[in-house]
Protein backbone atom coordinates (compact mmCIF):
# COMPACT_ATOMS: atom_id res chain seq x y z
CA UNK A 1 0.00 0.00 0.00
CA UNK A 2 1.55 3.70 -0.76
CA UNK A 3 0.23 6.17 1.38
CA UNK A 4 0.55 10.21 0.29
CA UNK A 5 0.57 12.55 2.12
CA UNK A 6 -0.02 16.55 2.00
CA UNK A 7 0.17 18.65 4.70
CA UNK A 8 -0.63 22.27 5.55
CA UNK A 9 -2.10 23.57 2.21
CA UNK A 10 -3.03 27.04 3.79
CA UNK A 11 -5.73 27.01 1.16
CA UNK A 12 -6.84 30.69 0.59
CA UNK A 13 -9.97 32.07 -0.64
CA UNK A 14 -9.79 32.19 -4.56
CA UNK A 15 -7.61 34.84 -5.72
CA UNK A 16 -5.46 35.30 -2.36
CA UNK A 17 -2.21 34.76 -1.43
CA UNK A 18 -1.40 33.11 1.92
CA UNK A 19 0.10 35.63 4.83
CA UNK A 20 -0.45 38.21 1.19
CA UNK A 21 2.85 36.37 -0.15
CA UNK A 22 2.64 32.84 -1.37
CA UNK A 23 -0.08 31.00 -3.95
CA UNK A 24 -0.96 28.16 -1.18
CA UNK A 25 -3.39 27.31 -3.91
CA UNK A 26 -1.88 27.11 -6.82
CA UNK A 27 1.39 25.12 -4.51
CA UNK A 28 -1.42 22.72 -3.35
CA UNK A 29 -2.49 21.92 -6.88
CA UNK A 30 1.18 21.45 -7.92
CA UNK A 31 1.30 18.93 -4.68
CA UNK A 32 -2.14 16.89 -5.85
CA UNK A 33 -0.54 16.95 -9.94
CA UNK A 34 3.13 15.86 -8.47
CA UNK A 35 1.11 12.48 -6.75
CA UNK A 36 -0.63 12.07 -10.05
CA UNK A 37 2.75 11.80 -11.76
CA UNK A 38 4.56 9.18 -9.55
CA UNK A 39 5.40 6.07 -11.11
CA UNK A 40 3.09 4.12 -8.72
CA UNK A 41 -0.13 5.85 -8.06
CA UNK A 42 -0.87 6.09 -4.11
CA UNK A 43 -3.73 4.33 -2.79
CA UNK A 44 -5.00 6.75 -0.25
CA UNK A 45 -3.76 10.43 0.40
CA UNK A 46 -3.95 11.58 3.82
CA UNK A 47 -4.67 15.48 4.13
CA UNK A 48 -3.34 16.48 7.48
CA UNK A 49 -4.44 19.44 8.85
CA UNK A 50 -4.16 23.48 8.32
CA UNK A 51 -6.13 22.54 5.04
CA UNK A 52 -7.29 26.08 4.68
CA UNK A 53 -5.72 29.74 6.88
CA UNK A 54 -8.25 31.06 8.55
CA UNK A 55 -11.09 28.57 8.81
CA UNK A 56 -13.69 30.70 6.74
CA UNK A 57 -16.16 28.78 4.53
CA UNK A 58 -15.27 31.08 1.51
CA UNK A 59 -11.36 29.20 1.78
CA UNK A 60 -13.22 25.86 2.60
CA UNK A 61 -15.20 26.18 -0.85
CA UNK A 62 -11.77 27.01 -2.71
CA UNK A 63 -10.11 23.52 -0.97
CA UNK A 64 -13.71 21.68 -1.76
CA UNK A 65 -13.26 22.68 -5.79
CA UNK A 66 -9.36 22.46 -5.61
CA UNK A 67 -10.16 18.89 -4.49
CA UNK A 68 -12.31 18.34 -6.99
CA UNK A 69 -8.66 17.93 -8.94
CA UNK A 70 -7.22 14.88 -6.78
CA UNK A 71 -8.16 11.73 -8.93
CA UNK A 72 -6.80 9.94 -5.80
CA UNK A 73 -9.05 8.74 -2.56
CA UNK A 74 -8.22 10.76 0.45
CA UNK A 75 -8.99 11.22 4.15
CA UNK A 76 -8.96 14.84 5.55
CA UNK A 77 -8.29 15.70 9.01
CA UNK A 78 -8.33 19.17 10.57
CA UNK A 79 -5.46 21.45 12.06
CA UNK A 80 -5.13 24.65 14.45
CA UNK A 81 -5.80 26.62 11.49
CA UNK A 82 -9.09 24.97 10.38
CA UNK A 83 -12.46 25.54 11.99
CA UNK A 84 -13.84 22.75 13.46
CA UNK A 85 -17.58 22.99 12.21
CA UNK A 86 -16.91 24.87 9.05
CA UNK A 87 -14.52 21.52 8.52
CA UNK A 88 -17.10 18.98 8.97
CA UNK A 89 -19.72 21.40 6.52
CA UNK A 90 -17.27 21.39 4.17
CA UNK A 91 -17.13 17.28 4.21
CA UNK A 92 -20.23 16.69 5.03
CA UNK A 93 -20.37 13.90 2.50
CA UNK A 94 -17.34 12.18 4.45
CA UNK A 95 -19.17 9.17 6.26
CA UNK A 96 -15.98 8.20 8.13
CA UNK A 97 -16.04 11.87 9.95
CA UNK A 98 -18.24 12.22 13.19
CA UNK A 99 -21.21 14.15 13.36
CA UNK A 100 -20.61 15.52 16.80
CA UNK A 101 -17.55 16.60 18.82
CA UNK A 102 -13.83 15.71 18.16
CA UNK A 103 -13.19 14.70 14.45
CA UNK A 104 -11.70 11.21 15.83
CA UNK A 105 -12.23 8.51 12.99
CA UNK A 106 -11.02 4.85 12.13
CA UNK A 107 -10.75 3.47 8.53
CA UNK A 108 -10.44 0.16 7.79
CA UNK A 109 -11.13 -0.87 4.22
CA UNK A 110 -7.20 -0.98 3.36
CA UNK A 111 -4.14 -3.18 4.31
CA UNK A 112 -3.31 -0.71 6.65
CA UNK A 113 -5.74 0.30 9.33
CA UNK A 114 -5.81 4.70 9.30
CA UNK A 115 -6.85 6.10 12.65
CA UNK A 116 -7.19 9.81 12.72
CA UNK A 117 -6.55 11.53 15.91
CA UNK A 118 -8.15 15.59 16.11
CA UNK A 119 -5.53 16.89 18.42
CA UNK A 120 -7.24 20.42 18.16
CA UNK A 121 -9.24 22.56 20.41
CA UNK A 122 -11.08 25.20 19.00
CA UNK A 123 -9.99 28.36 19.14
CA UNK A 124 -6.43 27.57 20.39
CA UNK A 125 -3.11 26.83 18.57
CA UNK A 126 -1.32 23.82 20.54
CA UNK A 127 -2.15 20.13 20.57
CA UNK A 128 -4.12 17.99 22.79
CA UNK A 129 -6.31 15.39 23.33
CA UNK A 130 -9.13 15.18 26.15
CA UNK A 131 -9.64 11.89 28.07
CA UNK A 132 -12.79 10.89 26.65
CA UNK A 133 -10.15 11.17 23.24
CA UNK A 134 -7.52 8.71 24.60
CA UNK A 135 -10.26 6.56 26.09
CA UNK A 136 -11.54 5.84 22.16
CA UNK A 137 -8.34 5.69 20.70
CA UNK A 138 -7.35 3.00 23.45
CA UNK A 139 -10.69 0.94 22.39
CA UNK A 140 -10.02 1.36 19.14
CA UNK A 141 -6.95 0.33 18.78
CA UNK A 142 -7.78 -2.53 21.51
CA UNK A 143 -10.08 -3.71 18.33
CA UNK A 144 -7.90 -5.31 16.11
CA UNK A 145 -3.90 -5.74 17.86
CA UNK A 146 -2.84 -7.24 14.68
CA UNK A 147 -3.30 -5.19 11.44
CA UNK A 148 -0.85 -2.50 10.20
CA UNK A 149 -1.98 0.87 11.60
CA UNK A 150 -1.10 4.66 11.20
CA UNK A 151 -1.85 6.87 13.20
CA UNK A 152 -2.41 10.67 12.22
CA UNK A 153 -2.82 13.82 14.22
CA UNK A 154 -1.99 17.30 13.19
CA UNK A 155 0.20 17.98 16.09
CA UNK A 156 3.35 16.54 16.60
CA UNK A 157 3.38 14.62 20.02
CA UNK A 158 7.16 15.51 20.94
CA UNK A 159 9.52 19.59 21.53
CA UNK A 160 11.51 19.80 18.39
CA UNK A 161 13.65 22.58 19.60
CA UNK A 162 12.51 25.27 17.27
CA UNK A 163 11.44 27.57 19.97
CA UNK A 164 8.74 29.49 18.18
CA UNK A 165 6.94 25.77 17.35
CA UNK A 166 7.18 24.57 20.32
CA UNK A 167 5.18 27.45 21.82
CA UNK A 168 2.08 25.70 19.84
CA UNK A 169 3.12 22.00 20.42
CA UNK A 170 1.03 19.29 21.81
CA UNK A 171 0.67 19.56 25.50
CA UNK A 172 0.64 16.54 27.57
CA UNK A 173 2.08 14.11 25.30
CA UNK A 174 2.71 11.46 27.80
CA UNK A 175 -0.96 10.47 28.33
CA UNK A 176 -1.36 9.56 24.94
CA UNK A 177 2.43 8.16 24.79
CA UNK A 178 0.19 5.52 27.52
CA UNK A 179 -2.13 4.72 24.87
CA UNK A 180 -0.18 4.43 22.20
CA UNK A 181 2.60 2.40 23.58
CA UNK A 182 -0.19 -0.27 24.22
CA UNK A 183 -0.61 -0.88 20.42
CA UNK A 184 2.77 -2.85 18.97
CA UNK A 185 1.02 -2.68 15.64
CA UNK A 186 1.04 1.29 15.40
CA UNK A 187 4.06 1.14 12.88
CA UNK A 188 3.74 4.95 12.05
CA UNK A 189 2.25 8.26 13.53
CA UNK A 190 2.08 10.67 10.87
CA UNK A 191 1.66 14.61 11.25
CA UNK A 192 1.53 17.75 10.18
CA UNK A 193 1.85 21.50 11.77
CA UNK A 194 5.42 22.09 11.59
CA UNK A 195 6.22 22.72 8.36
CA UNK A 196 9.34 20.47 8.32
CA UNK A 197 10.07 17.38 8.18
CA UNK A 198 10.95 15.42 11.01
CA UNK A 199 11.05 12.21 12.73
CA UNK A 200 11.45 11.00 16.34
CA UNK A 201 11.55 7.70 18.22
CA UNK A 202 8.40 7.68 20.32
CA UNK A 203 5.82 5.17 22.39
CA UNK A 204 7.15 2.09 20.87
CA UNK A 205 6.79 3.53 17.38
CA UNK A 206 8.01 5.91 15.02
CA UNK A 207 6.82 9.84 14.51
CA UNK A 208 7.37 11.39 10.95
CA UNK A 209 6.56 15.66 10.60
CA UNK A 210 5.43 16.43 6.83
CA UNK A 211 6.68 19.16 5.21
CA UNK A 212 4.21 21.73 3.60
CA UNK A 213 3.44 22.74 -0.26
CA UNK A 214 3.10 25.79 0.69
CA UNK A 215 5.69 27.01 2.98
CA UNK A 216 8.71 25.43 5.19
CA UNK A 217 9.27 27.14 8.74
CA UNK A 218 12.65 27.84 9.00
CA UNK A 219 15.17 25.46 11.21
CA UNK A 220 16.58 28.07 13.83
CA UNK A 221 17.29 26.36 17.40
CA UNK A 222 18.38 29.07 19.77
CA UNK A 223 16.00 29.83 22.43
CA UNK A 224 15.32 33.79 20.92
CA UNK A 225 15.31 32.67 17.59
CA UNK A 226 12.37 35.19 15.60
CA UNK A 227 10.02 33.24 13.31
CA UNK A 228 11.26 32.89 9.97
CA UNK A 229 9.30 30.42 7.15
CA UNK A 230 10.97 30.08 3.75
CA UNK A 231 9.09 29.40 0.33
CA UNK A 232 10.41 25.82 -0.38
CA UNK A 233 11.16 23.29 -1.32
CA UNK A 234 7.77 22.27 -1.00
CA UNK A 235 6.94 18.68 -0.45
CA UNK A 236 4.72 15.76 0.12
CA UNK A 237 5.52 12.77 2.04
CA UNK A 238 5.30 8.69 0.88
CA UNK A 239 4.07 5.74 3.35
CA UNK A 240 5.28 2.80 1.35
CA UNK A 241 4.01 -0.46 3.03
CA UNK A 242 4.96 -3.89 2.25
CA UNK A 243 3.86 -6.47 4.71
CA UNK A 244 7.46 -8.32 4.53
CA UNK A 245 9.12 -4.96 4.49
CA UNK A 246 7.56 -2.62 6.89
CA UNK A 247 6.76 0.76 6.23
CA UNK A 248 9.15 3.08 5.01
CA UNK A 249 8.46 6.61 5.22
CA UNK A 250 10.02 8.55 1.64
CA UNK A 251 10.27 12.57 1.48
CA UNK A 252 8.76 13.75 -1.69
CA UNK A 253 9.98 17.02 -3.37
CA UNK A 254 7.79 18.74 -5.46
CA UNK A 255 9.99 20.02 -8.83
CA UNK A 256 10.16 20.51 -10.71
CA UNK A 257 14.06 19.93 -10.58
CA UNK A 258 17.32 19.38 -13.27
CA UNK A 259 16.82 15.57 -14.21
CA UNK A 260 16.91 13.08 -14.61
CA UNK A 261 20.63 11.70 -14.70
CA UNK A 262 21.59 8.47 -16.22
CA UNK A 263 23.52 8.02 -13.33
CA UNK A 264 22.27 6.82 -9.83
FE1 LIG B 1 0.28 24.91 9.20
Amino acid sequence: MLIAQISDLHVRPRGQLYKGLVDSNHLFSEAMAHLHQLDRRPDLVLLTGDLVDEGHPDEYAMLTTLLGELKLPYLVLPGNYDHRENFRAAFAGHAYLPKHGPLHYCVDDHPVRIIGLDSCQPGLHHGHIDAEGLAWLQTTLARDPLKPTVLMLHHPPFVSGIPYLDAYRYLEADALEAVVRTAPNVELVVCGHVHRSMVRRWAGTVVVACPSPATQIALQLQSDARPQSFTGPAACMLHLWHPAHGMVSHTSAIGPYPGPYPFF
